[in-house]
């Protein structure tokens, strides 16, 4: 090939650094963005719920396939396994398939609606009956022209930055898992073994800017992941494309009436206003970028950043139009902010909340797609006890009467009531998030 031919083809990522001279080498080859000019995989399963719920104005867009169990690789009673889907998305033509890596031992530990099947030490078994098999699947030369995108244990990291001694957020179990290691070793492992895989691109969750965004956690999260991640059971800094914000979460992509230095009452809200208090960022493409770039220095190579849009689109009759006049730094932010939320520490199934930005590639610099990573009409938790197999708990943080803990400055939880268990469909939700849709549908 000539040189001009070469480096064109090398600039559009399609040859391998390094090969001979002349020789061709036909291994897939990563593309920087994955959403570029792409068509992203829609799941029939969603799509079935969305148009029954009164949803087919979104019925066709594109949502993460969720690995959230050993059994979800094969199939269950109303979900298709993770061929079915990769068969699916070659039949649709797509360039593109979404998929959560999410089954860590000792799942959620922060928390009790997701709580998941593995115990806190099964660390063999998340890696030889869970990775090992979806990496078999993921590696057949059948879906080898797909781009797969992994989302690679939301909440997993964060949490054990966080929710962890001497700091009054601890959880028992949260501590447990800081001690074994098992988070870091599984996300170790999936990103080793999925990045083995010429065609998948691994993102890592960074929690959300209500969570991370504090001076406290920001640059310590960076530390934990490139101390104890990188390196550890098989994961290296190729192995990470990108990193994802706001993975089921509700925080807003702009907050389009103020940031954290604007300047009320003679003060900047960031020290003044307790819903801020002292974040360095107040939404989600402000947080996402800083990531983009400690991350693209941290790893020697350019990140991608993702946002999960799904249900952060807080429309409606209570969305301000504009900013407040008041000359209160606490009122102020409380009249002019579109998230809507009692408190940012609160996250399930969230009352006023609406469906988000639709999907797209490169919606602004800094952000290669916003994503809907959490199915829209799918619950984040039950506030009661409900017998089930997928290890799940009742989460007080889903009962509109609990009056939270330390994690959300102990306030209303501000749910909806009469959740099903996290991942089932939740119809009074979804029809919340149709009719609160910003942009409205
Ligand atoms: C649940 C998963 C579910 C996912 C998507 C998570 O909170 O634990 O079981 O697949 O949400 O709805």
């Amino acid at each position: 090939m000539a040189v001009a031919a070469a480096t064109a083809a090398l600039a559009a990522g399609l040859l391998t650094v390094g090969s001979p001279a002349g020789a061709e080498d036909v291994t897939p080859r990563r593309v920087d963005n994955p959403y570029a000019g792409a068509q992203v995989y829609v799941n029939p399963d969603w799509a079935a719920k969305a148009s029954a719920g009164g949803g087919s104005a979104i019925a066709d867009e594109p949502t993460f396939v969720w690995m959230d169990r050993i059994a979800a690789i094969n199939g269950t009673s109303g979900a298709m396994g993770l061929r079915a889907h990769l068969d699916e998305a070659l039949d649709q033509g797509a360039d593109v398939f979404q998929v959560v890596i999410y089954n860590l031992p000792g799942r959620d530990c922060s928390a009790l609606a997701s709580n998941g099947e593995l115990p806190a030490d099964a660390i063999g078994r998340y890696q030889t009956e869970y990775i090992d098999p979806i990496a078999e699947i993921l590696g057949d030369s059948a879906y080898a022209n797909l781009r797969i995108v992994a989302v690679v244990e939301i909440d997993s990291l964060p949490n054990i930055l966080t929710n962890v001694d001497p700091r009054p957020t601890a959880t028992a179990n949260c501590n447990t898992m800081k001690a074994n290691g098992n988070y870091q070793k599984g996300v170790g492992y999936a990103l080793g073994k999925l990045g083995a895989l010429p065609n998948v691109y691994n993102y890592i969750d960074i929690g959300h800017h209500g969570w991370l965004g504090w001076d406290d956690n920001f640059r310590p999260f960076a530390d934990l992941f490139m101390s104890q991640v990188i390196g550890n059971n098989g994961a290296g800094a190729e192995d990470v494309h990108g990193f994802i914000s706001n993975v089921a979460n509700y925080g807003v992509l702009h907050e389009e009436h103020f940031n954290a230095n604007t300047v009320i009452g003679g003060r900047p809200v960031r020290e003044a206003a307790k819903w801020i208090d002292w974040n360095r960022y107040v939404d989600e493409v402000s947080y996402a970028k800083a990531y983009g770039e400690l991350f693209t220095q941290r790893l020697g190579h350019r990140v991608s950043m993702l946002i999960d849009t799904s249900r952060n689109g807080w429309g409606g009759p209570n969305r301000p139009d504009g900013p407040s006049s008041s000359t209160d730094p606490n009122t102020f932010v409380e009249e002019s902010r579109i998230d809507r939320r009692i408190h940012l520490g609160n996250w399930c199934n969230q009352s006023g909340a609406g469906i988000g930005e639709r999907p797209t590639a490169a919606p602004e610099s800094g952000i290669d797609a916003y994503v809907w990573v959490k199915p829209p009409g799918e619950s984040d938790g039950a506030s009661e006890e409900i017998p089930n197999d997928e290890g799940k708990g009742a989460d007080e943080m889903c009962d509109p009467a609990y009056q939270g803990n330390p994690r959300n400055g102990n306030n209303p939880s501000g749910a909806l009531p009469n959740s099903p268990l996290s991942g089932h469909w939740f119809q009074a939700q979804f029809t919340e998030l149709l009719r609160n849709a910003y942009p409205p549908l």
